[in-house]
């Protein structure tokens, strides 16, 4: 029913009032800007006339979102004579301004249920009706501005229509069909005036009309049906949808009115529509973290471009931002997106400012912008900026700002296509945070800093030859003199005063006499004689754009921008062009000879055994130990200069020692050379970790293992998960436990593999926490620039060439500070996860007690089980977590600090839980078990001679600051 009889128009369409002659244009708001400025000022100066222009509410309606359509009316010359809009069709009766105007009258329910009643089938409200047609065409225009009203329900398919008029309209009312609602008039906008409600019927008030009225709409209708008026089939009218739209049309189809907007623009036949939603969402749904529900389950939205004649259906405003500047994390997170987010930019001349406005909205830099410039875009602009050559003709403001809002339609642009005037400045620069002036008139250079300045507002301007950046930053320094004080004190006053070649001067002082670019020097003698305008090139201005996005984003996110002058100077930087220097270094690392360390020639005993104990292993390769010897007996110290954040409390180095003991152990022990091993002579809190006696005895379970103490090695390859022989498993164990500790297997892949997680998760905070990161990258040795006999000798790493690339990224403290910073870094990881799950088994050695002489033993029992599984055919490889050695909280902050504390607790938490740690029960080192061919190169050591010294025992003070020196 309702709609069905009724016909559906156009945006543009219109007809012409029989009587005056006068035009009346049916346009939307944004689709015509320019019309419903007129439309505005037209109702804005009636309401003044009346004395109640406070009741336009015109701020609210500037952005002519809330209105489906409105009418203009114009004399045959040209002028704008009568105007009425349109609201609705409503969602609901509260929607009504006429309730809110009629609030005083005692019928107010039944006006109310009368809308009500009508909401189903479509109900629209008339508004701001205004006439100048009796004065200018001795004709008042009340009954063809009502005819609209019958129109326009055809338009909206709306059934109803209901308007708050005058009381003095009413004699019209039967003639146009219009019915009061109630009896009573209320004085609204105040006492001077009686307003009543009154409606209309789309399918009955014409009944009731005379016949000439009725054929009237008729005549209309069939006009308004023909779509709008085409002035030809080339030319385009200097006014019109083509020339004059900028702001596009978000339409959200759960609101009636704007689905109606919607279904007006899509009875248009020459409008595309654009449907690629369901890739958006695609691509949505792939976003890294997985978007929020917020995201997922917001609107869709249609966006009409009037100027493309286009519709598309993209993401709702939210989901759209995050998608679309999704590629800018982590340059710029999310976080500082949503800061500058918050930005409002004013520009000044979109000539060069075009490319600056665009690439501020393109970043997603800004929250509002302000766009100003009076001139059109012409052909001879069209080498540097970058619109097409169907912008000819259009305002370089409305260019710039469809560009823009064909990229985010949800940006807030303001245009102001007047250009900064003494009147408009004001309002243009009230609650920016930032001015970005680029016009060419120095006069306005002058009025914008000013005004400027007075606002605290900070002020940048790019000028494009060689690159010049200029920040005044009056934000902070209100009393900044103009210019950095380059042209005195001249102002805006001084100068508007000034004819106009006396001005060239100031500009050339502006850009400095001796600095502008020679070409661009010489042309100044030009301009005018032989060169049109000041030359540029679209690539400087192309640059310019980035340097000021740059700067902007300095400013908004708090970075470091002064005031001041700089140069981008592409031509200067292109100069420098230099020869690339191929660093070879990573070959030439792979080709340094591997380290040789054969055993000392002779047989002196104790050169023996010291040799063996310091091919022990230890944490970093940093071998903590030193060794003094005299014919009786050797002295194992443990140097504390080599402990690093890790080896909390030397618990690493006594491992290492232990490890190395146990070494000297078998070295004597197969020399028939054993005597007895005390540790820690002289107390628990000594640098003097063991003495062990040179006797005759031997050791038959532990000296066939001496021939593997010179190849036992730390083996970083990848494995190939294989069962290990149960019977293996025991023997090893039982060794570890005659050296008073335990040996605790993980064979389960499932188990192995959540180990895994925790060591990644582990090694993460180890490279996020910057002191560990420290110790760790300067353990990292290259071999051809470092020395390897201490630290990782890199190749040890059995890293490919990616492997090995980003490791030189993994050192980069700053590349792991933003990862810490985003709480990021999880692929950090991966590596450890990877080689983890390589392995047959994982392997932990405990010991009773966290105390010296326990880690001493576990280091004992360490290094025996790991010659024995090599005698075995196993591979072994520490893979220590970062927590290995803390005991307590204290422990755990000393090495990530507060900030990873939680984390790294509940890790060590979970580690202990998966390995069922017992009460006390004390980690002394942990592995990967693996099968694997050896590794590719040995570790190397220092020389003996470095760590062993003869002579008889010094005191433990001298002992501790003696260091490692022999
Ligand atoms: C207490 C301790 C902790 C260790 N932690 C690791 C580790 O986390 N990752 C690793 O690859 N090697 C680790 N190692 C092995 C040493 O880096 C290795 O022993 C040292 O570089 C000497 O090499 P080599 O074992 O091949 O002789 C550790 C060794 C010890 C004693």
């Amino acid at each position: 029913m309702g709609n069905s009889f009724g016909r559906r128009y156009r945006y543009g369409a219109s007809f012409v009032d029989r009587a005056s002659g006068v035009r009346f244009e049916g346009h939307h708001p944004l689709e015509r800007p320019d019309l419903w400025k007129i439309y505005l000022d037209g109702a804005e100066g009636e309401y003044r006339n009346h004395g109640f222009e406070g009741s336009l509410r015109r701020q609210q309606l500037e952005d002519g979102t809330g209105v489906s359509l409105f009418y203009l009316g114009f004399a045959p010359d040209g002028r704008a004579v009568a105007g009425v809009r349109y609201h609705g069709p409503l969602e609901a009766s509260h929607q009504a301004a006429v309730l809110e105007e009629m609030e005083a009258s005692p019928e107010i329910d039944e006006i109310e249920s009368a809308i009500s009643k009508e909401i189903r089938l479509g109900a629209l409200e008339v508004k701001g009706a205004w006439s100048q047609g009796e004065a200018t065409l001795g004709h008042r225009m009340w009954i063809a501005i009502s005819r609209t009203v019958h129109h326009s329900m055809n338009w909206l398919g709306a059934e109803f229509a209901i308007a708050a008029v005058s009381d003095l309209w009413l004699p019209i009312g039967p003639i146009c069909g219009a019915t009061q609602i109630g009896m009573t008039a209320v004085p609204y906008p105040d006492g001077r005036y009686r307003t009543i409600a009154v409606s209309w019927h789309r399918s009955r008030s014409l009944e009731t009309t005379p016949p000439d009225y009725r054929q009237d709409v008729r005549i209309e209708a069939e006009q308004l049906s023909r779509g709008p008026l085409h002035l030809g089939p080339i030319s385009v009218g200097p006014d019109s949808t083509w020339t004059r739209a900028y702001r596009p049309m978000v339409l959200d189809v759960s609101s009636r009115v704007q689905r109606e907007v919607l279904r007006v623009l899509r009875e248009d036949p020459s409008l595309q529509v654009l449907d690629r939603l369901s890739e958006q969402r695609e691509q949505l749904a792939e976003m890294k973290p997985p978007p929020t529900s917020a995201h997922l389950e917001e609107a869709q939205r249609w966006v009409c471009y009037p100027w493309r004649r286009a519709v598309v259906r993209l993401l709702g405003p939210r989901a759209f931002a995050a998608l679309r500047l999704d590629r800018n994390r982590n340059k710029l997170t999310s976080a500082e997106q949503a800061r500058l987010r918050t930005l409002r930019i004013g520009v000044v001349g979109l000539s060069s400012g075009h490319s600056i406005a665009h690439l501020l909205a393109m970043e997603g830099l800004v929250g509002e912008l302000r766009l100003a410039d009076f001139d059109t875009i012409g052909l001879s602009n069209l080498n540097r900026i970058p619109g097409s050559v169907l912008d000819i003709g259009i305002n370089k403001a409305i260019v710039a700002a469809r560009r823009i809002s064909e990229i985010d339609p949800y940006l807030r642009v303001i245009v102001n296509t007047e250009g900064i005037t003494q009147d408009n400045l004001g309002e243009f620069l009230d609650g920016l945070d930032l001015v970005i002036e680029q016009c060419d008139s120095l006069d306005t250079k002058f009025l914008v800093r000013e005004e400027a300045r007075a606002r605290r507002i900070p002020v940048l301007m790019e000028t494009t030859d060689r690159g010049v950046l200029d920040v005044e930053r009056f934000d902070l320094e209100p009393n900044r003199p103009l210019f950095h004080g380059i042209l005195g004190d001249l102002d805006a006053t001084d100068l508007a005063n000034l004819p106009i070649e006396q001005k060239t001067p100031y500009l050339i002082r502006m850009i400095g006499p001796r600095d502008g670019s020679s070409r661009g020097a010489a042309s100044l003698f030009e301009v005018g004689q032989t060169i049109t305008g000041w030359p540029q090139l679209g690539s400087e201005v192309t640059l310019g754009a980035a340097t000021a996005a740059a700067a902007v984003r300095r400013f908004g996110l708090d970075g470091d921008l002064p005031s001041g002058r700089v140069r981008f100077d592409m031509e200067e930087v292109l100069a420098g062009i230099r020869p690339v220097e191929v660093d070879t270094s990573a070959e030439e690392d792979q080709r340094a000879p591997l380290p040789d360390d054969p055993p000392p020639d002779g047989d002196d005993p104790i050169e023996l055994i010291v040799d063996a104990a310091r091919r022990a292993p230890s944490g970093g390769n940093v071998q903590p130990w030193r060794f003094e010897a005299d014919p009786r007996e050797i002295r194992f110290y443990m140097v504390p200069e080599r402990s690093s954040t890790m080896d909390v409390k030397y618990r690493g180095s006594f491992v290492a020692l232990g490890a190395a003991l146990f070494n000297a152990r078998v070295a004597a022990a197969s020399l028939k050379s054993l005597g007895p091993v005390q540790l820690f002579p002289e107390g628990r809190h000594s640098h003097h970790v063991a003495t062990m006696q040179l006797g005759s005895d031997s050791d038959p379970q532990i000296a066939p293992l001496n021939p593997r103490v010179r190849t036992r090695a730390t083996n970083r390859r990848m494995g190939q998960p294989e069962e290990i022989d149960q019977s293996v498993l025991q023997l090893l164990s039982k060794g570890v436990e005659r050296e008073g500790a335990r040996l605790r297997f993980l064979t389960d892949r499932d188990q192995i593999a959540e180990c895994s997680s925790l060591l990644a998760a582990s090694d993460r905070l180890r490279f996020l926490s910057p002191k560990v990161h420290d110790e760790m990258v300067s353990e990292l040795k290259f071999p051809g620039q470092d020395s390897v006999e201490e630290g990782i000798d890199i190749r040890t790493l059995e890293m490919d060439p990616t492997g090995i690339a980003l490791l030189e990224i993994i050192r980069r403290p700053e590349v792991m500070a933003h990862l810490a910073e985003w709480r990021a870094g999880n692929a950090l990881g991966l590596r450890t996860q990877v080689m983890v799950q390589s392995s047959s088994a994982l392997a932990l050695v405990t010991v009773p007690r966290p105390d010296s002489v326990s880690y001493v033993r576990g280091g004992a029992a360490v290094e025996r089980f790991w010659l024995t599984a090599e005698h075995h055919g196993l591979a072994l490889q520490p893979w220590a977590p970062l927590f290995l050695y803390a005991q307590d909280d204290r422990d755990l902050v000393s090495l990530v600090g507060e900030r990873h504390l939680e984390e790294i607790f509940e890790l060590q938490k979970r580690f202990s839980e998966l390995w069922s740690l017992e009460e006390g029960e004390t980690m002394a080192l942990n592995f990967r078990v693996l099968h694997a061919p050896p590794p590719t190169v040995p570790s190397a050591r220092l020389p003996l001679a470095h760590v062993l010294s003869r002579g008889p025992s010094f005191a433990s003070s001298t002992v501790a600051s003696n260091g490692h020196s022999s």
